[in-house]
């Protein structure tokens, strides 16, 4: 029989007053019989329900009590020592064993409770772990189809023209750009929970970095008839951080900015290094900005951000896939580049999205 199960389903309260009212009993029974040594093993039952399940602190007071109760029955009945002096070193004893008692049991709940602690955190990583598999998978099967789908097409159709073949070509180029974004942010969310994210903070020029990610997102932008501006005061603008994170930043960062804007509408990317009377705290001296025209977030969708799977009130308009993981992702790139993200919106006026970072 398992023991620690035994009153699982019981409340502590009950399982407290259960133990409180038999060492009630024992010690009324040692009182009235007198002869207290024939039941002092009946005092541990009792105790050893309030230690455990109380949290051992009540249970040391009571092993307290217990042993000045069994004093108070020596001083009635102590007639059974030749000599005064063994009462006293029989309270002691008994008070030793007590003590050593809930010591054991004390170490004893610390470790169930670490125990426990880890076992719950092993299953909710366990759970994030089976989330994202089902969300990647799903994620990675749209495109994948529309592949297959589209290549068919190329495949069968004798008469296409030229034009229609670009046009397959182009959304077969969508679809596997979708698929590789997807299997990056798995393959980034798996380095953040090993704790394993490689950081290669370096100096490197920032604006051609900005103009690539761009020129990757132009078919999305076009798609959407978005126009995509980006303006730096800056000729080159450097930053000490990792290219490879920080492309993926930016990379998030627009495509969200698209994927939640109407057709039609604008974005914008600002890059500036910051005048001295303007550097935020810990010297962040390198701004970027990523503004669009979209819907919006709420003060309430504000809190969940940059929270893992965190898919809000703004819905993709281009039927763009959404996993939820893309902030969560900018917000440990940025801060393991020792920057900062946040965001400025108000719900209906478009979304406004800043990294600062340093420039050494
Ligand atoms: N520029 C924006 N305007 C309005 N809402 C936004 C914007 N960027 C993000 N959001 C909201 O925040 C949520 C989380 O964004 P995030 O980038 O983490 O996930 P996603 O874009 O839905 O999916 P993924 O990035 O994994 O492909 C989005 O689902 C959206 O509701
Ligand atoms: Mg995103």
């Amino acid at each position: 029989m398992d023991i620690f199960n035994l009153f699982a389903n019981r409340s502590k309260y009950f399982i407290l007053f259960l133990g409180t009212f038999l060492l009630i009993v024992v010690a009324v029974i040692n009182y009235v019989v007198g002869k207290e040594l024939n039941f002092r093993i009946l005092y541990l039952i009792p105790l050893s329900l309030i230690t455990w399940y109380a949290g051992v602190r009540p249970g040391l007071i009571l092993t307290l009590l217990c042993s000045i109760l069994e004093v108070i029955i020596k001083i009635k009945h102590g007639f059974e020592h030749t000599h005064f002096i063994f009462f006293y070193v029989d309270g002691f004893v008994t008070f030793g064993i007590f003590a050593a008692y809930v010591l054991i049991l004390w170490k004893l709940r610390a470790a169930l409770d670490e125990v426990q602690i880890s076992n719950e955190e092993l299953k909710k990583s366990n759970e994030i772990k089976n989330e994202f598999i089902e969300l990647a998978v799903h994620d990675l099967k749209n495109p994948l189809s529309n592949i297959i789908g589209l290549s068919g097409i190329i495949n069968e159709e004798e008469n296409l023209k030229k034009g229609e073949i670009k046009e397959l070509s182009r959304r077969i180029y969508s679809s596997s750009e979708r698929m590789i974004r997807v299997v990056n942010n798995l393959l980034m969310n798996r380095e953040i929970e090993l704790e394993k994210l490689r950081v290669n903070l370096e100096q490197f020029d920032l604006i051609p970095i900005i103009e690539d990610i761009i020129d990757q997102n132009k078919s999305a932008a076009a798609a959407k008839e978005i126009s995509v501006n980006f303006n730096s005061s800056d000729k080159s603008l450097f930053v000490y951080a990792d290219i490879n994170l920080m492309s993926q930043v930016v990379d998030n960062l627009l495509s969200n900015a698209l994927k939640f804007s109407p057709k039609g509408k604008n974005v914008w990317i600002r890059a500036k290094k910051l005048q001295p009377e303007e550097i935020l705290n810990g010297g962040l001296n390198v701004k970027i900005e990523i503004l669009d025209e979209g819907p919006g977030i709420s003060d309430e969708d504000k809190k969940k951000l940059f929270g893992r799977f965190a898919k809000l009130s703004a819905k993709p308009t281009g039927n763009e896939h959404s996993t939820g993981i893309g902030l969560f992702l900018v917000k440990k790139f940025v801060e393991a580049m020792n920057g900062k993200v946040w965001c400025e919106s108000e719900l209906n006026n478009g979304a406004k999205f800043i990294v600062a970072l340093t420039n050494r």
